[in-house]
């Protein structure tokens, strides 16, 4: 099983309906693990350079769906299908979507 350079770990965690901290699952996130799979594969980074998992919450949920890219320790908040390219083209090389920084290494 080969290691990846980075990782994008997508909250996917879900509330009841009607929770008053909505989730990630709620605002589409289940769909945007998908897109972002296809878009590594096709860019030929999903076997060896970057891993998209799913994952549970992030503590990011005000914040929009949110996703966690390791090791850079950046977690993008409010992704849209619109971000996931720019976000498998920056994990490929290892650099950040700054506009989409929810919160940056080092921050608590
Ligand atoms: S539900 Fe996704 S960060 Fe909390």
């Amino acid at each position: 099983m080969p290691t990846r350079q980075r990782y994008l770990f997508v909250c996917i965690n879900r509330r009841p309906d009607g929770h008053p901290k909505g989730s990630c699952a709620e605002k589409g996130s289940e769909a945007l693990v998908v897109l972002l799979k296809e878009a590594l594969a096709k860019r030929g980074l999903a076997k060896d350079v970057v891993r998209a998992c799913s994952s549970s919450c992030l503590d990011m949920c005000e914040a929009g769906v949110a996703i966690l890219q390791e090791p850079q320790h950046v977690v993008y908040g409010g992704v849209t299908a619109e971000d996931v390219d720019a976000i498998a083209d920056a994990a490929g090389t290892g650099a950040v979507v700054d506009r989409l920084v929810a919160r940056g290494a080092g921050e608590a």
